[in-house]
């Protein structure tokens, strides 16, 4: 944290923290609880086509952020004395494979842009999610090891690997301090994700509460793993206040909560609401990218290194999905 001398016996820190992709599904919720934290002026959310919703953009400083635009990027992050950037813009995983050159813009070169401005402008952490796309058919699928065979197919997962490379060169090469950690899918209420391979588990939700069934775009044994937003968030913030000295890994952390399969969740969510039924309507794309990724990752390096922990396993998830997604849709 930066250190401004305010008078010569006491010294306060000055925080900024930059959030690209503050319009997605983390960011929203991630720039909401870091406003918390650090207070709504010292955090930037900052978005690129997709609007803030009300709540973000009239609590706190926004900004039109184009990652793949160097100078403009540089611009922001100085104007703000930025302090702390979390990395969330992506391109996702069915999406990048419709539009590999964006996805190479966005994915690839939008973070050799972060990691070089915030070298350049003294920004003291960078924080970018990898992915369990990372891996691929040639990794260990169950309880895949943190550190093993990384051969993505997808455009997205090689991207992840370029960004796990990256960030752990600028920490060795250059004492930038990068963090990141693979983040499997992400199930949450708020804000709703579109973009995924691992999507169908909260379009699901959306379908049994509106229409009372959901036609699943992976088959029903389909096993991958999960993790409730309110995790997702937590293994962020906790991945970034770690102390830097109990860190081996830095870009490449596994992150484990739950497994399930598309048919393993239509059963929990029946039981809620037992009017609800499933059909499949394989698309040969997302299942063949869902069956190049893990179904179970060992998440032991985290808990060792940073104390990683999840709080909501498989039904505490649907429970509290299910009825704050009714609640919203009413
Ligand atoms: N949820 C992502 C996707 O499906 C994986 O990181 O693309």
């Amino acid at each position: 944290m930066r250190l401004v001398s305010i008078t010569k016996q006491k010294q306060i820190s000055e925080t900024m923290i930059l959030v690209t992709g503050a319009a997605g599904q983390i960011g929203t919720e991630l720039v909401s609880e870091l406003r918390q934290r650090h207070g709504p002026q010292n955090v930037l959310a900052g978005r690129h086509k997709t609007p803030l919703p009300e709540e973000i953009a009239s609590s706190g400083p926004s900004e039109i952020v184009d990652v793949t635009n160097l100078d403009q990027l540089k611009a922001i992050v100085q104007s703000h004395n930025v302090t702390r950037i979390f990395h969330l813009s992506s391109i996702l995983s069915a999406l990048a494979e419709s539009n590999i050159h964006a996805a190479h813009q966005v994915n690839i070169n939008g973070v050799f842009n972060i990691l070089t401005v915030a070298l350049e402008a003294n920004v003291e952490q960078v924080i970018i999610p990898s992915s369990i796309a990372a891996f691929g058919a040639d990794t260990p699928r169950e309880s895949t090891p943190n550190d093993t065979i990384q051969r993505p197919s997808t455009t997205y997962g090689i991207s992840k690997v370029f960004t796990e490379l990256m960030g752990n060169y600028f920490y060795t090469r250059f004492k930038l301090d990068v963090r990141g950690l693979r983040l499997p899918g992400v199930l949450s209420w708020k804000t709703e994700p579109t973009a995924g391979t691992t999507d169908y588990a909260v379009a699901m939700f959306y379908g049994a509460i509106a229409h009372n069934k959901y036609e699943c775009y992976l088959g029903p044994d389909t096993i991958l793993p999960m993790m409730y937003m309110p995790d997702a968030i937590k293994s962020l913030l906790d991945l970034s206040t770690a102390s830097i000295n109990t860190l081996s890994h830095h870009s490449d952390f596994n992150v484990h909560a739950m497994s399930f399969t598309p048919s393993e969740l239509a059963s929990a969510i029946k039981k809620i609401n037992p009017q609800f039924s499933i059909t499949y309507n394989v698309d040969p794309l997302r299942q063949s990218i869902a069956d190049s990724w893990p179904s179970s990752l060992d998440d032991s390096a985290a808990r060792k290194e940073w104390g990683w922990q999840p709080d909501f396993d498989m039904a505490a998830l649907v429970n509290d999905m299910y009825s704050n997604l009714e609640d919203k849709l009413k």
